[in-house]
């Protein structure tokens, strides 16, 4: 029954496919760029295969389900959505989409300014202060440790690199690149409350994205906890070796 599902979704997006752009929000018409973009995301099958159903049939919803409303999803930065298209899941770990890496630089930039355009709407998040006691509170050991590698390699490590050098397989792409963890000068002038609020918020103007609505408070603690080992070798030898002075 399911490939019944894909036949009638497919066969809506050849039929859609045909139609013009779709009201894209503001009132100005698409640009040069954003128009390429609109040919690229209708040729490809973006469209077609699936965000028909959240672009020209259904109405602006939830960013819930399968496959999300373009309208609704969170405001990217264009370097954001060329490492998106080039390998989704290092990006958005659980993410269904396939790679567009094959599409010249061109025309994924185009597409990235075509999306932006859909969503231009959705305010950009503020970034909120926490304060330290918010933070919520995670011992400095091995649990905790091995959790917050967890998360980090699971969430992180796609642009942060597994050794939070800033070198995982899209880090290149981005502009600014993803900051370095091993930077121990850099990590000492910080506060947690500042690395906290970033992972929750986001960084604005950088592809840095907000984890609020991903982890929960205790994830993000427990992957800032992980982060500042890097700045410490000789600490996160221990923890890798498992040998946890008293
Ligand atoms: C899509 C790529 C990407 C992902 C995924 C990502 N980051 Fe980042 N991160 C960046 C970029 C880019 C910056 C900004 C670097 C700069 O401003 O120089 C950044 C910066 C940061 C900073 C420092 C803020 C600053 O002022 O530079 C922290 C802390 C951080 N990220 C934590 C995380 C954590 C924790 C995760 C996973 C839960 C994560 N990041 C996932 C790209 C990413």
């Amino acid at each position: 029954m399911r490939w019944l599902f894909f036949l009638l979704v497919a066969a809506l997006g050849v039929v859609a496919g045909c139609l013009a752009p779709p009201n894209v929000p503001g009132d100005a018409p698409l640009t040069p760029v954003e128009e390429q973009g609109w040919r690229v995301f209708s040729r490809e099958p973006c469209y077609s295969a699936c965000h028909v159903t959240s672009v020209a049939v259904t109405k602006p919803g939830s960013l819930d389900g399968f496959v999300p409303d373009l309208r609704k999803t969170p405001r990217r930065t264009p370097d954001w959505y060329l490492a998106y298209f080039v390998d989704p899941r290092a990006v958005l770990p659980y993410s269904p989409m396939p790679s567009f890496g094959y599409l010249s630089r061109d025309d994924m930039k185009a597409l990235a300014a075509f999306l932006r355009r859909l969503n231009y709407e959705v305010p950009a998040p503020k970034l909120k202060p926490v304060a330290p006691e918010e933070i919520p509170r995670t011992a400095k050991d091995f649990a905790s440790y091995r959790a917050g590698r967890k998360v980090f390699d699971t969430y992180c490590a796609g642009c942060h690199g597994e050794t939070g050098s800033g070198g995982g397989s899209v880090g290149h792409l981005l502009s600014p690149e993803p900051r370095d963890f091993t930077d121990a000068i850099w990590m000492s002038k910080q506060t947690e409350s500042y690395l906290f609020s970033i992972i929750a918020g986001g960084k604005a103007n950088t592809a840095m994205p907000g984890f609020g609505n991903i982890l929960t408070p205790m994830q993000r603690a427990l992957a800032l906890r992980y982060l500042e080992y890097f700045a410490d070798p000789v600490a996160r030898e221990r923890m890798e070796l498992g040998f946890v002075t008293p």
